[in-house]
């Protein structure tokens, strides 16, 4: 199609922007065309030209891959809260530059956000520092009422999160991990019953139902003095994640709640997923890279830098997390992006925090892994199409197509990328993925077609965005 003088394409009559020349990862696979964006949204896609509309900018993208932005459904930004591990500045700085382009964050800030008025205060605080579009997960209390999830859906929650077995501090107003207290302060975890109560109002509400799945009762009784790595993994067995996941899907599907479930780390708890689906559940399944590359044989070079919640397991769980990605049994892969300060890190095991950071290093270490698997173009399903589909914005993000946000990330398939300390954006610096290899590197990233980074330096201010499910 060619542009002279002449009018335009009738439906982008003011093309502001055209990356131009690249190879474009859309939903039905590689395309040599060029992007065409306009306030914001994809206008077309047209077979590469030289010549572009009159008046539009044109980014050369030849070599490049021009890929959709990553949708991290799973971080913890701890803003408000918790300033020397995260904000929401450097959560959202990490994320740009990690091509990560919408972030979904979870509610266990103080306040934890329990209520809409919270969410309402977080989502402002938010808007004020993001330089990606941020959704805001609600939580599930153990005293949570119907008024109350139902005010988290008017103020826009992505949907609700229940952390099976962790507390809440009715006077710090936080989520703790606190097993086995009798602190009267501490209001008891949110249990099955808990899910059982609120299940038919998250179903009337259509919002995913998020679940940490580790069952408190098996945890409790497995519990033991940390001092090695085994010790860790005998203290959280997988059949604690596996009674988990089969006692929340039979609550759900009775009621049609859409539900989640977080960081999936173990092949048993796996297989518990797939007999849930076998017999009709519509569960979804996210893991994260830490699972997908990480086995407990790690531990003697990372230390506490992997130690996270639930624990990274072995090979053989590893190998059957990545079978399950491969196939599209795991939809979703995201990161529990969870930083804590060195000081917390630095602790021996059994007290050091559990947590590593992620959301940075979720886009190249998912194309590598594609890549490994033989099809580099899967990895945009894991990360951008089946999260937007996940927190209800498969209308808007995930894909580039036309009449879609400009959340794109050009990326370099010729330059690879060491997740060295140094280049990482969040405030720390160190976490499970550090010393991998991506044969993949991030050159610029869009934001509703406003570049955001450039070579690894932030562009712009907080032009970040709330989203709502639609
Ligand atoms: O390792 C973890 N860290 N697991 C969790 O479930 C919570 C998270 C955090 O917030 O630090
Ligand atoms: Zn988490």
């Amino acid at each position: 199609m060619g542009y002279g003088r002449e009018p335009l394409v009738p439906f982008h009559p003011l093309t502001e922007l055209v990356i131009a020349g690249g190879t474009v990862g859309t939903a039905d696979g590689p395309r040599q065309v060029d992007v065409h964006i306009s306030d914001g949204v994809i206008t077309a896609l047209e077979e590469h030209s030289t010549r572009h509309p009159a008046g539009s900018r044109v980014m050369d993208a030849i070599g490049m891959y021009v890929l959709p932005g990553a949708i991290d459904v799973h971080v913890h930004g701890r803003d408000p809260g918790f300033p020397e591990k995260e904000d929401f500045g450097t959560l959202t700085l990490a994320a740009a530059a990690g091509g990560v382009t919408t972030v979904v964050d979870m509610p266990n800030t103080i306040p934890g956000v329990d209520s809409g008025g919270v969410l309402e205060s977080k989502a402002a605080l938010a808007h004020s520092k993001a330089r990606v579009d941020f959704g805001l997960w609600g939580l599930i209390r153990s005293s949570s009422t119907a008024d109350q999830l139902e005010s988290l859906a008017q103020a826009g929650a992505t949907g609700f999160k229940a952390y099976l077995g962790y507390a809440f501090s009715r006077s710090r107003r936080q989520v703790m991990y606190a097993p086995d207290s009798d602190d009267p302060d501490l209001e008891s975890p949110p249990d099955y019953g808990t899910l059982l109560r609120l299940a038919p109002v998250v179903a009337a509400l259509g919002l995913p139902l998020v679940i940490h799945a580790e069952d408190p009762g098996i945890l409790a009784a497995f519990r033991r003095p940390l001092e090695s790595y085994a010790d860790v993994l005998a203290s959280r067995p997988p059949e604690a994640e596996a009674v988990a996941i089969a006692a929340a899907a039979a609550i759900a599907d009775s009621f049609g709640a859409r539900l989640h479930i977080a960081h999936l780390s173990s092949s048993l708890g796996l297989r518990a997923a797939e007999v849930a689906m076998r017999d009709g559940s519509t569960l979804s399944l996210e893991t994260c890279p830490q699972y997908l590359w990480r086995s407990d044989a790690d531990f003697t070079q990372l230390g506490t830098s992997m130690k996270v919640y639930p624990p990274v397991r072995t090979a053989v769980d590893r190998q059957a997390l990545i079978e399950a990605v491969d196939q599209g049994v795991i939809r979703i892969v995201a990161t529990d992006h969870a930083p804590h300060s060195d000081a917390e890190k630095a602790r021996p095991l059994e007290d050091a925090a559990a947590g590593s950071p992620g959301v940075q290093t979720l886009y190249l270490s998912s194309l590598e892994l594609a890549k490994r698997l033989g099809d580099v173009w899967k990895a945009l399903k894991w990360v951008a199409e089946a999260p937007a589909v996940l927190i209800g914005l498969q209308e808007s993000k995930g894909r580039i197509s036309p009449g879609f946000d400009a959340d794109l990330a050009i990326v370099d398939p010729r330059r690879g990328t060491v997740f060295r300390p140094a280049l990482m954006r969040s405030k720390q610096k160190h976490g499970a993925m550090e010393g991998l290899e991506s044969s993949f590197s991030i050159v610029e990233v869009y934001v509703r077609g406003r570049l955001v980074v450039k070579k690894g330096r932030a562009v712009g201010g907080p032009i970040g965005r709330m989203v709502k499910p639609s």
